[in-house]
């Protein structure tokens, strides 16, 4: 079967607007910051892709082992009908899923939801080739503000990997963990991969890699402000910077102003002196027993938590009670 043409909940001028309302809110905080989603345009996601190969970034290949070593449960456990991807990406690590729901259990429809266009064409067609007779259904959203909109209907499993749950700031993790539990039946699943605390002398390489592929992704939010908004940053004045904060356990990326620069974006002058920081993004690492607790207090069960062989990543499935 090929894949259905996407279901659009984001469209351009809705991403134009969030993207004006967060570089006008963003640009005049101090600290300065801009939210995660802005980084995903087709060279963005592109870039993730390939962070997900080196050397330094270690989450992927973990998560990938622990699902190559668990799938056949999430499948036998779950008993899913649907399953429903969350920031898809390239759904590469979800065909060990699609796999194990092919050697058993009866699947029938696949639903990766992304905010990136570019990813979610390539991923929904190769996905669609690949297992013929799984109905796939992407759908370009937010899934901020999107959960209300999952197709409804049979066992669903909604999975979370890469990761992606520690982008959200502790506040908003909370609060998309009580949306996921209002869109889901009981009964329904939820898988969550989440990195795990360790030292961050293998953390922060993850981040900072030597060949500069994060660096590259991390001003790629800059060059997608200078295109979609007509902005002109200077993008080679900005330096990425990673650092580890031991308090709150997280990863935190920011862009530093090398110099002093400014940028005239929606008909204002923005100034940064030398050495202002941006803040783009944090990545929470979390504690096997935090992500446990975070699932109960919005009113899911944690039924099962894996880990890959070296502990770095674990991958927990909750059913909502
Ligand atoms: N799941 C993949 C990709 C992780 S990267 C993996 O594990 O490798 C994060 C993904 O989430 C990107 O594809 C990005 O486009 C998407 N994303 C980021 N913020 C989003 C949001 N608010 N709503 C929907 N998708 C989002
Ligand atoms: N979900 C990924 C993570 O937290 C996203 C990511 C990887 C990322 N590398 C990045 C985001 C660099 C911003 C900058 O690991």
């Amino acid at each position: 079967m090929s894949a259905e043409p996407l279901e659009i909940h984001l469209e351009q001028q809705d991403l134009d607007r969030g993207l004006r309302e967060d570089v006008r809110v963003g640009l005049a905080a101090t600290p300065k910051w801009l939210p995660p989603k802005w980084f995903y345009d087709a060279r963005g996601s592109e870039l993730f892709e390939e962070i997900t190969r080196l050397p330094e970034y270690y989450p992927t290949r973990a998560e990938r082992a622990v699902l190559a070593a668990h799938a056949d449960d999430v499948a036998a456990m779950t008993g899913a009908k649907t399953l429903i991807e969350l920031g898809s990406g390239s759904s590469e690590k979800t065909r060990l899923l699609l796999d194990a729901f092919t050697r058993h259990g009866d699947l029938g429809t696949f639903v990766p939801l992304d905010v990136s266009v570019s990813a979610l064409r390539s991923s929904t067609e190769q996905i669609a080739a690949a297992y013929p007779g799984l109905r796939v259904r992407g759908i370009v959203g937010d899934f901020t503000r999107h959960l209300d909109r999952l197709p409804t209907g049979g066992r669903r499993l909604v999975a979370f990997l890469g990761g992606t749950i520690g982008n959200l700031l502790p506040a908003e993790r909370a609060e998309f963990l009580t949306a996921m539990r209002a869109a889901l039946e009981t009964g329904d699943w939820l898988l969550v991969g989440t990195d795990l605390v360790k030292d961050p002398g293998v953390i922060v390489p993850a981040y900072d890699d030597a060949a500069g592929v994060t660096a590259e992704f991390n001003r790629n939010v800059l060059r997608v402000i200078n295109r979609e908004l007509g902005a002109d940053f200077d993008v080679d004045a900005f330096r990425h910077v990673a650092v580890w904060d031991p308090r709150r356990e997280w990863i935190e990326m920011r862009l530093r102003a090398e110099h002093p620069t400014g940028v005239r974006v929606l008909d204002t002058d923005v100034v940064f002196a030398a050495g202002e920081e941006l803040r783009t993004e944090v990545s929470a690492k979390f504690r096997p027993e935090g992500v446990a607790a975070e699932l109960t207090a919005s009113g899911f069960d944690r039924r099962a938590f894996w880990t890959d062989p070296d502990g770095l990543f674990g991958v927990s499935l909750a059913r909502a009670d």
